[in-house]
C-alpha cells in the first residue's frame, strides 16, 4: 500500500523532466551521461545528483533507460513525452494545482451536496470550464491536452468509422467542439459537407479559422444550431444524466427527421483500465462519468434516438463512434 500511495511522485516527475526540456535533450543526443543532461539543463550551475535521482526513479517505472555507468536514453514510453509529440500537455495539465487540489477533494462528493465536481469543491466553486473561461494559462494546457488527443483519435475515426459519416449531406455540427479541429478533419475527409463548429463564445472567439468551418459560440443546454447531422466528442461524458439529457434534448431539436447523431466516446468496462480511470477523471474534474455500452443506448433512447450501433477504431485511446438517428 504504501507503494501505491507513493506513486504519487511520479506524475509530478514526468512533469518536472518536462519543465527541465530533458525528453528534448535525450531527443537530440542520446545515450548522454547524467553530468552532461544537467550541463544542457543549465550549464552555469547544474545539480546533476538531482537530475539522476528524478531519470532513476522514471527508469524504475519503465519510463527512460539508464546503463549502468549512468548513461541515459530514450524508450518507447520516454519517447512519447518529446515537446513535439504533446503527451506532456496532458502531463501539465493533470499536474497542474487546481487539477491536484480537485484529487485532493474527491471525498466530499460522496458526502452529498451541491456541488457537481472536486474542481469545484477545490476552485472557489467554479467549474472547470468557467475557471478555464477565466485563466487563459490553463485554458491553454486543457485546450492542448484535448487537441493533442482528438487529433491523433481523428484521423483513426474519418478513415475507419466511413460508416458513420458516409451518407451525411449539408451541414455537420460539432458540438462542444473545442477550437474545430475535429469538425475540420471529418470535413477535409469528406469535402462535400460544410461543417459547424459550436462551442462556448470565449471557446470559438480563440478558434483558428479553419476553410469550410463557421465557428459559432453559444450555450449547448439552451440550444444548439441546426444541422442535417451533429457529432459529439468527449462531451456527453462531462455531464450527469440529467445535463446529457438536456443536452441530447437540443440536439435532437436541431436534427431534421431521421438525421444522424455521431457520438464518440468511451464504453466503460470494468476489465478495462482506462475507461475507469477515466471515469474518477470525470468525476473529479468535472462532474460528469464514463458509460457502459448499455447505459449509452439507454441514455441516447431515452430522447428519442434510435438504430443506435457502435463501432470501434484502430486508435488505442478506447473510444468508440456511436451513431444513432432521430426517431419521430
Ligand atoms: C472535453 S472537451 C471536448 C472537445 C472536443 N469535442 C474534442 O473532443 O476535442 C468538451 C467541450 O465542451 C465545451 N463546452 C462545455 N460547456 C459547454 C456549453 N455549455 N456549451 C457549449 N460547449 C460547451 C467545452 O468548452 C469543451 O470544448
Amino acid at each position: 500500500m504504501a507503494s501505491i500511495s507513493n506513486a504519487i511522485t511520479t506524475p509530478f516527475l514526468l512533469k518536472a523532466v518536462i519543465c527541465l526540456g530533458i525528453p528534448d535533450i535525450l531527443g537530440r543526443e542520446s545515450p548522454l551521461h547524467y553530468n552532461q543532461i544537467a550541463a544542457k539543463i543549465n550549464p552555469s550551475d547544474p545539480n546533476p545528483d538531482v537530475v539522476r535521482r528524478i531519470l532513476q526513479s522514471l527508469v524504475r517505472n519503465k519510463i527512460f533507460c539508464e546503463d549502468p555507468s549512468g548513461f541515459f536514453s530514450h524508450n518507447n514510453l520516454s519517447s512519447t513525452l518529446v515537446s513535439s509529440k504533446n503527451i506532456h500537455a496532458m502531463v501539465m495539465l493533470q499536474t497542474s494545482q487546481p487539477m491536484v487540489a480537485s484529487y485532493s477533494e474527491i471525498h466530499k462528493l460522496a458526502l452529498g451536496g451541491s456541488h457537481e465536481s472536486a474542481f469545484e469543491v477545490a476552485n472557489e466553486g467554479k467549474s472547470l470550464y468557467q475557471y478555464a473561461s477565466h485563466n487563459l494559462g490553463f485554458s491553454k494546457m486543457f485546450r492542448a491536452a484535448i487537441s493533442e488527443t482528438s487529433e491523433r483519435f481523428m484521423v483513426a475515426a474519418t478513415r475507419e468509422a466511413r460508416k458513420a459519416f458516409e451518407g451525411i449531406k449539408g451541414v455537420i455540427v460539432d458540438v462542444g467542439g473545442g477550437h474545430g479541429a475535429c469538425v475540420h478533419k471529418i470535413v477535409q475527409d469528406y469535402p462535400h459537407l460544410k461543417g459547424i463548429n459550436f462551442d462556448l463564445p470565449d471557446v470559438v472567439a480563440a478558434a483558428p479559422q479553419y476553410p469550410g468551418i463557421e465557428h459559432v459560440g453559444g450555450d449547448m443546454f439552451k440550444g444548439v444550431p441546426s444541422g442535417d447531422a451533429i457529432f459529439m466528442k468527449a462531451v456527453l461524458h462531462n455531464w450527469n444524466d440529467k445535463n446529457c439529457k438536456r443536452i441530447l434534448q437540443n440536439c435532437y431539436k436541431a436534427l431534421p427527421e431521421n438525421g444522424k447523431l455521431v457520438v464518440v466516446e468511451e464504453v466503460l468496462d470494468p476489465a478495462e483500465e482506462r475507461p475507469v480511470d477515466m471515469d474518477i477523471l470525470m468525476l473529479a474534474a468535472i462532474g460528469g462519468k464514463e458509460r457502459s455500452e448499455n447505459e449509452w443506448n439507454e441514455l441516447l433512447a431515452s430522447e428519442g434516438f434510435a438504430n443506435i450501433s457502435l463501432s470501434l477504431t484502430s486508435s488505442n485511446d478506447l473510444q468508440v463512434v456511436i451513431e444513432a438517428y432521430k426517431c419521430t
